[in-house]
Formats: C-alpha cells, structure tokens, sequence
C-alpha cells in the first residue's frame, strides 16, 4: 500500500458553483492532484532505493522533488477542505481575531487578495496561525514549497496556479480570486483555527509568546519587528 493517496472531497463536484464549475474542480481533483499524488510516492520510493547509494546529487535531487510534491498535496487538501458550504464571513473568535490583526474582514481579504493576484508565477496564498507571536498572520507560496517561516500553522488555502481557473476564467485570474471568496467555508476554517491556538505542545516549543507571560504585545527574542500587524509573508 502507498503511503499517500488521494482524499475524495467531502462535497460534490458540482458544489461551489457557479464561482468554480464542475469541469475545473473534476480536472483539478482527479487530475492534477491525483498526479501529484501519485509522482510523490514514485519519488519517495526512488529516494528510499538510492538512500545507501552514495550517489548524493542524485538523494539532494530526490529530496527537492520530495519536498515540493508533499507539499503540494497538503495545499491542495488544505484548498479543498477550505471552501465548501457557504457561510459568507467568519464568526466567533476567528473573526475577533481578524478584526485584532489585519483591522477587518475586508481588509483581510485586501491583503490576500491582492497577494493571489499579483503573483507572477503559479503558486498559493494562505491564512495562517503563527503561534510565537500569536497572530493571524497572510502568507503567498510561490510554486508549492514553502521553505521559510516553518512555525506557523496553515488555516485557509488559495491555489492561483492556473489549472485552478483557467477553463472558466482564463486570463482572468481576478476574477476568479474575487469570486472564490463565495466558496470558503469559514466554519472549517474557524476548526483549525481554534485548534491551532489551542495547540500547547506546538506553542511551548516556540516558547511563551508576550501575551502569555504578561498580556502585552511585545514579542519574544528572536520576533521582535517579525510580525506587524497582518503582515504579508512572501515564501520563495
Ligand atoms: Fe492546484
């Protein structure tokens, strides 16, 4: 049996229309991340077969091809389990935090936005937890490998590469990114959320943040000027 295989969606194809159509969601899914799927078992059963060979360009090449498979196939899970039932805008401490961190909804929204569409290459957006500093914090992948900024915890995933809209919207990658906003499920992303920040193994190996030890809002050594309010990380 293969170690990674690939997770039916929890929802219909024909689910988040008409912001994305069945063909692109059946094509995205079944297609493009069944192969990535696939070439990430194939890689890593190569890298295993070579591990002892000595040949190390080739175990480094193996590794680098590991590395952005397995991370394309835990985006595209995350994108999958980010959209879903409709339920317009966050609620409960989610949404208290956005307001703390990037000032509001829409400015959320703003920021990653405006990230997903000024990239210039294929890649991803993404709403994450950074426990150190305990804050939301929006991050932009390009590609799929994410070699920067390990600690935080991904809450809400955009794929912008273009096998993501380009039947429906084409060049219009705007569009498409204004519209998928319809398709989040903010109650899945309010779950991982609220387990994130009741993470505690995960926090106290960063260390207590500021809040923790005397609720102000400076950071621990190391943080300091890291993290501004809502601030846009760019993975490369
Ligand atoms: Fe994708």
């Amino acid at each position: 049996m293969e170690p990674y295989s690939l997770p039916p969606l929890r929802y219909e194809y024909c689910a988040l229309e008409p912001w994305i159509d069945e063909q692109t969601m059946r094509i995205h899914h079944d297609h493009h991340h069944r192969r990535y799927v696939q070439a990430l078992n194939e890689t890593e059963a190569r890298l295993a077969a070579v591990r002892t060979s000595g040949d190390h360009l080739l175990i480094q090449s193996l590794q680098q091809r590991t590395a952005s498979l397995a991370s394309a196939h835990y985006l595209h899970r995350l994108f999958w389990d980010s959209m879903g039932q409709y339920q317009g805008r966050p609620e409960g401490d989610l949404a208290a935090q956005i307001d703390e961190d990037f000032g509001s909804f829409t400015a959320l929204k703003f920021q990653l936005s405006a990230a997903a569409v000024g990239m210039e290459s294929g890649g991803w957006v993404l709403l994450a937890w950074q426990p150190a500093t305990q804050r939301l914090v929006a991050m932009m992948v390009e590609g799929n490998l994410v070699q920067a900024d390990w600690a935080i915890v991904p809450l809400m995933a955009l794929d912008v590469w273009e096998h993501a809209y380009y039947l429906k919207y084409q060049q219009r990658r705007a569009e498409y990114v204004h519209n998928w906003w319809n398709t989040v499920d903010w109650a899945r992303v309010g779950v991982r959320f609220n387990g994130a920040v009741d993470d505690r193994p995960f926090r106290s190996r960063l260390g207590p943040s500021a809040r923790d030890r005397d609720g102000t809002q400076s950071l621990p050594a190391g943080f300091a000027a890291a993290a501004p309010a809502g601030h846009l990380v760019v993975v490369r």
